[in-house]
């Protein structure tokens, strides 16, 4: 990743505080186009705060964040709807499948408000889940599916409109290691086809094996394996 690939998250001394409790005490973080990084840190300690505020389902209390190139502070709350609808996608860990409702129509419901036909819906929605390796389980409903297999479910309905910023909140914390694994799999192949990735995780196997990995602490950076300083760190530590 060279300096001149455009950031599409860009965060300045962002902070959040509900109340006295600073969630988050000055974030700066820069990821640019196709990078695939991992969050890490204690329970408590801002990631998922900071992913929804990248994710701009939250607001700063005080710092600046552009998405894509946007500063968000600029935008009405339907631009920035647009601006999410159109650029980012979600994952968590708990996978968000409203229940008695089949695969296929979770995923096209994703497309609910993008005007396409309900037929061209369910035709993206069915090569989406193919891309998923879920070609098999269209019409089961979440309690007809494994848990890894309702996460894919889940990843294909965040990646349906092809975001260019996937956002991933825990993806694999309710998953045995073996449908993790598949899972992260899926991130990685979305991640070569393009697609920058932020992926949470508790997971120190994970997320050693990403390129990236960005410490929080008590709502700060504590560490960025991106920032200079990084080889010397590990090789004092
Ligand atoms: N909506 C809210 N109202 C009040 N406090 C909140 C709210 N959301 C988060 N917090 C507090 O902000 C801090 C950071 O929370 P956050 O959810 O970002 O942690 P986290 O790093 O994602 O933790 P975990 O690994 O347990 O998911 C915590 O102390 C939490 O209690
Ligand atoms: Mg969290």
């Amino acid at each position: 990743m060279t300096p001149a690939t455009p950031p599409v998250i860009e965060l300045n001394g962002v902070t959040k505080s509900y109340g006295d409790v600073a969630a988050l005490a000055g974030a700066d973080l820069v990821v640019r186009r196709g990078e695939l990084l991992a969050v890490v840190g204690p329970s408590g300690s801002g990631k998922s705060t900071m992913l929804n505020i990248i994710g701009t389902l939250s607001r700063p209390t005080t710092g600046t964040v552009a998405i894509d190139g946007h500063n968000i502070s600029e935008l009405s709350d339907r631009e920035l709807s647009a601006l999410r609808a159109g650029t980012i996608g979600f994952v968590f860990q708990q996978f968000h499948l409203a229940p008695g409702v089949p695969a296929l129509d979770s995923v096209a419901d994703g497309l609910l408000y993008s005007g396409k036909p309900r037929r061209e819906r369910r035709e993206l929605a069915e090569q989406t889940l193919r891309r998923v390796g879920l070609g098999h389980r269209l019409y089961n409903e979440p309690h007809q599916l494994s848990g890894g297999e309702k996460q894919r479910v889940a990843i294909a309905r965040a990646v349906l409109g092809d975001p260019p910023l996937l956002l991933a909140d825990e993806p694999t914390g309710a998953l045995d290691s073996r449908s993790g694994a598949v899972v992260m799999e899926l991130l990685h192949e979305l991640h070569d086809a393009g697609t920058t990735v932020v992926i949470i995780t508790h997971d120190r196997d994970i997320a050693a094996s990403l390129p990236r990995e960005v410490r929080i602490k008590d709502g700060r950076i504590e560490h960025d394996s991106a920032l200079p300083g990084h080889a010397y760190e590990r090789a004092g530590a």
